[in-house]
């Protein structure tokens, strides 16, 4: 099984570049940039990497991007996940970037997008790995900001694919962006959307009925509405679920408890994806690994979850029937 998990060319949609940045990278850049960070050294850092939920992942992660600070930086950054991808065969990836994570703190939205693009443009050259920049509005800031970041956008449109909403979920229900989504929209952005993680499965008709999303990021707790598992099956909606995120987070209590197996039994649309692999202990290989070592997944379940992460791509029809 793991032989297989290997050696499988995969799609990864669901993962976060700033949620890529390993320790060792952290330190280099915080003594390049002369950024200070709460951690003496890569144990310290690692053992601070002890969540007890989404946000007390997010003030962490947050604070690890401060160094961050040039467009060498991002390159450097998307780089590293690039060589991952090799090591864990994903030949196409849909990276996520939090603009407002880096222009709050003075660093120029052209700065992060130009550093990311030119580290996967030189991904497609070495390595002829596909890919595609989503990027996502913060919830826990409003939506006059998410219109901001929107038009700052505008420039490098044929650069960003789509659009999602990430950040803390609770309290910032998906009803708060539905104008902007609904102008992303217009603009011609693709829409997605993180729902269902920690806050219960209103959000996720939220997130399909108000900002007309293709795509759930996480959704995992779709699973307590019989209805709405209904309608995720009957439109193939895909998820993007992450189970070592979910693990770290205590969405579930341990991987013997996740629900994955039982959405993709019922005929859900199911893919799995390192959301924040450099927090979460490990890349995707390492996410299929530890369901698989722990669900009663079959050989053919691991081969449609692959695929159904090819068919929920955002690639053209043609290079996806290459790839499938
Ligand atoms: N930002 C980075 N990772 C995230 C996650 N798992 N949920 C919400 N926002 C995020
Ligand atoms: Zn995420």
């Amino acid at each position: 099984m793991i032989d297989l998990i290997k050696r499988l060319p995969k799609a990864e949609l669901h993962l976060h570049i700033e949620g890529s940045l390993e320790p060792e990278l952290m330190f280099r850049l915080a003594k390049k940039n002369q950024i200070e960070i709460p951690y003496k050294d890569i144990e310290d850092v690692r053992n601070a990497y002890n969540f007890t939920n989404l946000q007390t992942f997010l003030d962490i992660y947050y604070a690890g991007a401060d160094v961050l600070i040039t467009q060498d930086d991002f390159y450097d950054l998307t780089w590293e996940y690039i060589l991952k991808c090799v090591e864990d065969n994903v030949i196409h990836t849909e990276i996520f970037f939090d603009p407002q994570t880096h222009t709050a703190r003075g660093v120029a939205f052209e700065t992060v997008i130009t550093g990311i693009k030119r580290a996967l443009a030189d991904a497609k050259a070495q390595y002829g790995i596909t890919s595609c920049i989503i990027m996502c509005f913060l919830r826990h800031l409003s939506q006059e900001e998410a219109f901001e970041t929107l038009e700052q956008a505008l420039p490098f449109k044929d650069d960003i694919i789509g659009v999602g909403l990430d950040s803390s979920e609770l309290g910032n229900p998906p009803s708060k962006f539905k104008d902007v989504f609904k102008k992303a929209k217009e603009e011609g952005f693709k829409l997605v959307a993180h729902a269902g993680e920690e806050a219960d499965f209103s959000y996720i008709y939220e997130a399909l009925d108000l900002l007309d999303i293709s795509r759930i990021d996480h959704g995992v707790q779709s699973i307590k509405s019989d209805e709405l598992m209904q309608r995720l099956k009957d439109e193939q909606m895909p998820l993007t679920v992450c189970p070592n995120s979910n693990i770290e987070l205590r969405v579930f209590d341990n991987y013997k408890a996740h629900n994955i197996k039982e959405l993709l039994d019922y005929g859900l649309n199911i893919t799995i994806n390192s959301d924040d692999p450099a927090y979460f202990k490990g890349y995707i290989n390492q996410n299929f690994i530890n369901i698989s070592e722990n669900l009663p997944l079959t050989e053919d379940d691991i081969i449609t979850l692959v695929k159904n992460s090819f068919r929920s791509s955002f690639i053209s029809d043609e290079l996806k029937q290459q790839y499938l």
